[in-house]
């Protein structure tokens, strides 16, 4: 893979990971790093043969303060539809990775930041990570998608609340929403994310991707998810994955998924 031009990446261990690196602008982000971004989760993370992908900021005052306000001021209406129409081709790309994609926040995830947070499969925040949808105060709404993304997480109540009066959640009330799956010390995030995708590549890859599908499909509205359950349901267990699962169970061995490691 040719090496990023707006944004680090590093693999270690089968862990990809994908570090916003805009800091004296509190990582916003902007059209480069976006359409870099979707070509990444699009056509090149696939490929890759990972467990997981570990999404953060570099510094520690932010994983990504927002859309880049100064650039949307360059732009009219056409260039503002294309680009919320840009990050939803980049949230989907996230939310659909067949591999585990895990926010680590430092600081703030703010705007469009808290909308690239929203689209990954899990979350860990540091005890001083600050989450919202300030849009309002600019006088706009959330474009990257946390208008339909973020009630699926909590609901229409706490979405309207963060949405309309822009106030920023601490961790532990993201925590205790469910916007948060974990609160990590600060600095820490990242070694969290790892060991949680660590853990996750433990099981049946196949599976894992399943999971992500079958879940996903509730919210879809052209899909009927529990149909698609059983289907997956029935199709896995032709898989030798469920077959060395179940083996080892009964064994009473370690299981030895074929691609345990990924590759
Ligand atoms: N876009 C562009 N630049 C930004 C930015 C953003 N979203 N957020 C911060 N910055 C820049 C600041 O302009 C500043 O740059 P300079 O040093 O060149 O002046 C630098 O980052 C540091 O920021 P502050 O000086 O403001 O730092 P602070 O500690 O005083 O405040 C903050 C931190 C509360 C996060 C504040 O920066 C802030 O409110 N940022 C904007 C948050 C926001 O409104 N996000 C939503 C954007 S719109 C959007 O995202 C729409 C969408 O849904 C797609």
């Amino acid at each position: 893979m040719e090496l990023p031009k707006n944004f680090l990446f590093e693999l270690n261990n089968h862990i990809a990971t994908v570090t916003l690196n805009r800091p004296k602008a509190l990582n916003a982000l902007n059209k480069d790093v976006m359409e870099e971004l979707h070509d990444f989760f699009s056509n090149q993370l696939p490929q890759m043969g990972c467990k997981g992908v570990v999404l953060t900021g570099s510094g520690d005052r932010a994983f990504a303060a927002g859309a880049d306000i100064k650039e949307f001021m360059t732009m009219d209406r056409i260039q503002m539809e294309a680009q919320s129409k840009l990050g939803h081709q980049l949230m989907f790309a996230i939310e659909k990775s067949p591999i585990p994609v895990v926010a680590a926040i430092e600081g703030y995830a703010l705007g469009g930041g808290f909308e690239l947070a929203l689209a990954c499969h899990l979350r860990v925040g540091s005890e001083k990570a600050r989450m919202g949808n300030p849009e309002v105060n600019l006088g706009i709404i959330p474009g990257y998608g946390a208008t339909q993304r973020l009630p699926q997480l909590v609901g229409r109540g706490r979405s309207l609340d963060i949405m309309m009066t822009a106030r920023m959640i601490d961790a532990n009330e993201a925590l205790e929403w469910g916007l948060l799956n974990r609160i990590a010390p600060v600095g820490k995030t990242v070694s969290v994310a790892k060991e949680i995708i660590t853990l996750i590549g433990t099981k049946g890859p196949m599976a894992i991707t399943k999971v992500i599908e079958t879940v996903d499909a509730y919210y879809d509205k052209n899909k009927d998810g529990f149909a698609e359950e059983v289907a997956t349901f029935g199709s896995l267990s032709a898989l030798d994955e469920f077959k060395e699962g179940t083996k080892a169970f009964v064994e009473n061995r370690p299981v030895n998924f074929k691609n345990q490691d990924g590759i």
